[in-house]
């Protein structure tokens, strides 16, 4: 795991961003995991920068997102759908074919996931994975106690899931209860896998995440199990690791390692 903890959100985002450029540049047409929720979002308007300024290239890109709340339409407001399209996909160049975002309003379920799955592995499997954290440790909606195995399926969201995401809706009622999300499993089969957190309220979730131990119980502790993960972190979130101190040695030394 490499930790890189960064002074503010936009220098966060920014170096997610170069993360992304280098992913695409290497290969334009990549296939990304995208997340959702408002961690990312700095991430999302530098691409969008990058493309407008620089020309980064989406016009071979494919991309997966996490998940999707179960019951909301892609034009509701609060659906991922309408989120990534407002905050992306609109101001890029991707071809709409391209974009794979689970169905909340499928009526089959189960056989959506099983296809789902089977597109990221027909698309070649996910190059670059983009994850947020929850408070309670998880990585896109496996809550605690989720298998550290799982795929993509129906998840019922934890009490304080909702009430976290209650910022964004009128009211916690309002909040769907369920969402089809991809499994740890699915994320763990990314060949390169980037966690953004930023603010304290994520201190103790990352903390336990690095730190602590492999368990479902903090479903992104997983992530300690995958050989290419980066936790790119501002100070609030990074203020409750034990060895914060080496990793930052790490991230000054490493430009001159052999
Ligand atoms: C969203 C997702 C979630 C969020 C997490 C943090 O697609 O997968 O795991 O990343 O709930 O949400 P924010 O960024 O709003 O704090």
């Amino acid at each position: 795991m490499e930790i890189i903890v960064k002074d503010s959100v936009e220098e966060m985002s920014k170096a997610a961003a170069r993360m992304v450029a280098r992913t695409l540049n290497a290969k334009p047409n990549a296939v990304l995991g995208l997340a959702t929720g408002s961690t990312p979002l700095g991430l999302y308007k530098e691409l969008v920068r990058m493309h407008n300024d620089e020309g980064l290239d989406f016009s071979q890109v494919t991309t997966f997102n996490l998940d999707e709340y179960v019951g909301l339409t892609q034009k509701h407001t609060q659906s991922y759908h309408y989120f990534m399209h407002e905050n992306l996909f609109k101001h890029i160049n991707i071809p709409p074919q391209n974009v794979y975002i689970p169905s909340g309003t499928t009526d089959n379920y189960e056989s959506f996931c099983k296809w789902y799955e089977q597109r990221i592995v027909e698309c070649g499997g996910i190059d670059l994975q983009i994850l947020g954290i929850g408070s309670d440790g998880h990585i896109a909606f496996n809550e605690p106690s989720s298998s550290l195995g799982s795929r993509t399926r129906i998840k019922t969201l934890a009490k304080q899931t909702i009430d976290d995401n209650a910022r964004f809706f009128d009211s916690a009622e309002e909040v769907p209860i369920y969402a089809i999300t991809m499994g740890v499993g699915t994320i763990l089969e990314a060949h390169k896998i980037i966690l953004l957190a930023n603010g304290k309220n994520k201190a103790d979730a990352v903390a336990q995440s690095v730190e602590g131990p492999v368990t479902s119980l903090i479903t992104a502790s997983a992530l300690q199990l995958h050989r290419d993960t980066m936790f790119i972190l501002d100070r609030g979130a990074a203020s409750g690791l034990k060895m914060l101190d080496y990793y930052q040695w790490i991230q000054d030394k490493m430009p001159d390692a052999p």
